[in-house]
């Protein structure tokens, strides 16, 4: 696997980042053999969030940081969702990056994402806590989740630190971001932007977009490969497989890196094998005619 810069932030990561939403029910021994596993392939960034199982998913990996490999690891997670109701004032920051820190055991978070945007932000609110963290060490880079450009700006107005990621649903299935940029002024449903032109916002700025959700189709409706809803795509990500000589799975990780955005895709698999494949995404090169033929497959249109 590759490495590529977070944001502008000088911090290298690896291309694929674990996602740890689904590790809740992990135990000891099963944590620790998934992340020796993502280690030994080169996936030493995980993606955590102070609500995943209630908090009980930054607990369960805390017992795979040793001392020895905390500085190997790239600990990323979020904060601002509440129940029923988002929340990024300066007092709920603060107190969900202490729980994060508690739950995990460590002495610092690598990168802090604000997970949904919060109606009745006030930005230099959001501003204090992050210089709070840096001042006291406790976060090195910062970012967001699910946020479109305006938001972004006007964020970026009142911090006194680079955003360097912001993390989207994206993939094969959801390419809304993809579409709207191909189907520029058309009068067709693939034309309405829903997220401001995000990415190509993202790539002017150098804030890394992390697609979440990579493999699932709708939101949270289910993984599309092999799902007999969508027998096209898989027809031709069959095909496409023994082209390739690899799996669906790495295939649809490939489709994603190909795009010139420089993404870093989040996986959501708590099976090691098929973290493995996702990761062995990193390695395959699509050419563009192939890369064309999988977004057609999915149902999309060229204008
Ligand atoms: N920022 C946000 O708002 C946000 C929202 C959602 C998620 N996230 C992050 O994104 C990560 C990924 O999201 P996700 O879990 O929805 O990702 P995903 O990779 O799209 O979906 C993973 C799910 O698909 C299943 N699956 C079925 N067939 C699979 C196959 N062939 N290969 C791989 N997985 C297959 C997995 O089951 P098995 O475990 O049995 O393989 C797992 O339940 C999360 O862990 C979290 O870190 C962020």
């Amino acid at each position: 696997m590759y490495n590529i810069e977070l944001g502008k932030s000088g911090l290298s990561v690896p291309t694929v980042a674990v996602g740890c939403m689904r590790i809740g029910a992990k135990s000891e021994k099963e944590i620790c053999s998934f992340v020796d596993t993502a280690m030994s392939a080169g996936a030493c960034f995980f993606d955590h969030a102070d609500i995943y199982g209630g908090g009980g998913c930054e607990e369960v990996f805390s017992k795979a940081i040793t001392p020895s490999r905390r500085e190997k690891m790239i600990i990323q997670t979020k904060c601002g969702i509440r129940s029923g109701f988002f929340d990024f004032s300066y007092d709920h920051i603060v107190s969900s990056v202490e729980g994060s820190l508690r739950r995990l055991g460590t002495d610092y978070i690598d990168v802090l994402l604000l997970h949904r945007p919060d109606a009745l932000m006030e930005p230099d609110e959001v501003a204090r806590a992050f210089d709070y963290f840096r001042e006291k060490g406790m976060v090195r880079h910062f970012g967001v989740s699910n946020q479109n450009p305006y938001q972004i700006k006007l964020l970026q107005n009142s911090l006194s630190v680079p955003l360097v990621a912001n993390q989207l649903q994206f993939g094969i299935m959801h390419s809304s971001m993809i579409q709207t940029g191909i189907n520029v002024n058309m009068y067709n449903e693939s034309a309405t932007v829903r997220d401001g032109g995000v990415l190509d916002f993202c790539r002017l700025e150098s804030i890394t977009i992390q697609p979440w959700s990579p493999l699932q189709y709708g939101f949270f409706e289910g993984c599309f490969i092999d799902c007999e809803r969508f027998p096209e795509l898989n027809r031709v990500m069959d095909t496409l497989c023994e082209k390739y000589n690899t799996t669906k799975t790495s295939l649809a990780f490939a489709w994603i890196l190909r795009h010139p955005a420089k993404m870093q895709p989040v996986t959501g698999t708590s099976n090691e094998k098929r973290l493995l494949e996702c990761i062995r995404g990193s390695e395959i090169s699509l050419s563009r005619e192939d890369w064309y033929e999988i977004y057609r497959a999915a149902g999309n249109i060229l204008p």
